[in-house]
């Protein structure tokens, strides 16, 4: 973040319902680095201030839960020297970040199978998530080695678990017990979902959350998008109706 923000300063008013799980692709490092006749890295390091910007906006505008997919289970595939910068980065940001998340309030979660990752990156994640765990401004969500077929096959082998072990009747299996026991718990669903760089899908991202989310696609590469691209996003999200299957009308009586 390029300032602290005071606790209690007044988030912008936006025109229409703020979400309050924001969930993020930040694709398109790679090409806002090859376009300037640079190396891919690059790119992933420009992506940094993209995502401190989009951080104190969601604090601005009272986005309670903000996502980030940092790196997917697919990109292994990549190579090795691209995923070992990548590691490098994320170990350098959470050392330098976890002070400023202490002095903004911000919670630090990460999810995906963090036991692929190097044993000073875990100690690392470790350690920030402890250190953050009672702040509750923003819950900053950050999706490392995650996969969205991951999240649902972990969550089945945990309930599967639990009646095996007697303590689950299979029958109490819900859809909310089934989210509960998905990486993201008792948060809400995203509400809405933001991809930059571009491409229209959703690479094994939350597949289980984003069933009713809203879905927000944008050419802006990732080092690209700023503050005023993120309240672009705020604003669409703002002007569309949510139905959840009702008709049109029923929503208007309901507001
Ligand atoms: C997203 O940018 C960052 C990660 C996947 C880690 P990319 O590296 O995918 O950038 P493009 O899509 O190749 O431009
Ligand atoms: C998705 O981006 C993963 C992250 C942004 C971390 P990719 O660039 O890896 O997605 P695909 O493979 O092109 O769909
Ligand atoms: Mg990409």
């Amino acid at each position: 973040m390029s300032r602290d923000l005071e606790i209690g300063e007044i988030p912008t008013a936006a025109a229409g319902p703020v979400p309050e799980h924001v969930a993020i692709i930040m694709d398109g490092n790679g090409r806002w680095a090859e376009a300037r006749g640079q190396a891919r890295h690059s790119g992933h390091k420009a992506g940094v201030g993209s995502v401190r910007s989009t951080i104190e906006e969601c604090i601005r505008h009272g986005v309670k839960v903000l996502t980030l997919f940092a790196f997917s289970s697919e990109n292994w595939r990549r190579p090795r020297a691209e995923v070992n910068l990548l590691m490098d980065l994320f170990l350098t940001a959470l050392q330098r970040e976890v002070k400023r998340m202490q002095t903004n309030d911000i919670q630090l979660r990460v999810i995906g199978d963090v036991s692929a990752f190097p044993d000073k990156l875990q100690r690392r994640i470790d350690e920030a998530e402890r250190a953050t765990r009672a702040n509750s401004r923003l819950i900053l969500q950050v999706a490392a080695n995650y996969g969205g077929r991951w999240d649902i096959v972990e969550a089945a082998r945990r309930l599967a678990r639990a009646v095996a072990h007697g303590e689950l009747d299979a029958d109490a299996i819900d859809d909310r017990a089934f989210a509960r026991a998905t990486t993201l718990g008792d948060l809400p669903d995203p509400d809405l979902f933001i991809r930059t760089g571009g491409d229209l899908r959703i690479s094994n991202f939350l597949l289980w959350h984003c069933a009713y989310t809203e879905l927000y696609f944008t050419p802006v590469l990732w080092p690209d998008f700023d503050a005023d691209e993120f309240r672009k996003a705020i604003a669409d999200f703002a002007s569309r109706q949510r139905r959840f299957g009702q008709t049109s009308a029923q929503v208007k009586v309901a507001d």
